[in-house]
């Protein structure tokens, strides 16, 4: 049995360290799409392309329920995947809705109809792809009103990120934030919408000030994968525990190693 995530690269990475801290006996499959890393400068539709690829893969690892556990793909590809492509015995489910739950303060699955919430003045970042989707305004506007959402595309800190150079990545989260600052002055909250950037959260909150609540997505999403598989036991699918790159798997795996400080081994996807 095992659970499938997917994310481009290293990001997802985190997300998996939360649901293994939540989920212990879960048995977990990464697959990082390295070879085609960074999503979020791509169309929807090589986005699309991609993680269906990516998301059979790890179905063929005998995974029946992957988390998308990438923004990019979260926005650009999960519904019309789920629309036209994933088997009816399988599930895929993206990272954002949980995030934005508990930002507007709902339960898991909550349908009532948009009330006024705590956060008015929110800074997104987020690759220039989710950005773009707006996906992020769609699934906020569903749940809360007079919530006002200022969004900064981060070019470049994936790939930085993704490279292992930390200190052009802290440079470009410093200017980004700066960016965001001359949009929205004071925001009361941050979302971190792009799982790469949890990484990177002392610089994104030191360059915020130590006001602004920062919201992240890794606990919220293990949070909502225990109450899924709790209510579908039966999800936890066929496959052995592993992590899967479509890069050069020593490369991945010394950064992985790097980011979760424990040796983490990659194999060819
Ligand atoms: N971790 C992915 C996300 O959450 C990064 C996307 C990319 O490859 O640009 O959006």
């Amino acid at each position: 049995m095992a659970v499938g995530i997917f994310d481009s690269g290293l990001g997802g990475l985190t997300v998996l360290e939360a649901v293994q801290k939540r989920l212990p006996d879960v048995p977990i499959v990464y697959l990082a799409d390295s070879a085609h890393a960074p999503y979020g400068v791509r169309t929807s539709d090589d986005i699309f392309e991609l993680t269906c690829a990516s998301v059979q893969r790890l179905f063929d690892a005998g995974c029946d329920l992957v988390i998308l556990a990438c923004n990019t793909a979260s926005a650009a590809a999960l519904r019309r995947m789920q629309e036209s492509w994933v088997p009816p015995d399988k599930r895929v489910l993206g990272v954002f809705v949980p995030l934005i739950e508990a930002m507007t303060e709902r339960q898991w699955g909550d349908n009532s109809p948009p009330r006024e919430v705590g956060v008015k003045h929110v800074a997104l970042f987020a690759t220039p792809a989710t950005v773009a989707s707006r996906a992020f305004q769609r699934e906020l506007a569903f749940r809360a009103i007079g919530v006002d959402v200022e969004a900064q595309a981060c070019g470049g800190v994936v790939d930085a990120i993704e490279e292992g150079d930390m200190i052009l990545a802290e440079a470009l989260v410093r200017s980004h934030v700066d960016a965001l600052k001359r949009k929205m002055p004071d925001p009361d909250a941050a979302i971190l919408g792009c799982t790469h950037y949890p990484l990177m959260e002392d610089s994104f909150q030191a360059s915020l000030g130590p006001d602004v609540q920062v919201f992240s997505q890794a606990d919220l999403v293990a949070e909502s994968l225990a109450d899924y598989l709790d209510r579908h036991p039966h999800m936890l699918g066929q496959g052995a525990a592993g992590f899967l790159t479509t890069g050069t798997p020593a490369r991945v795996s010394d950064r992985a190693t790097q980011f979760l400080r424990r040796r983490i081994e990659f194999t060819a996807a």
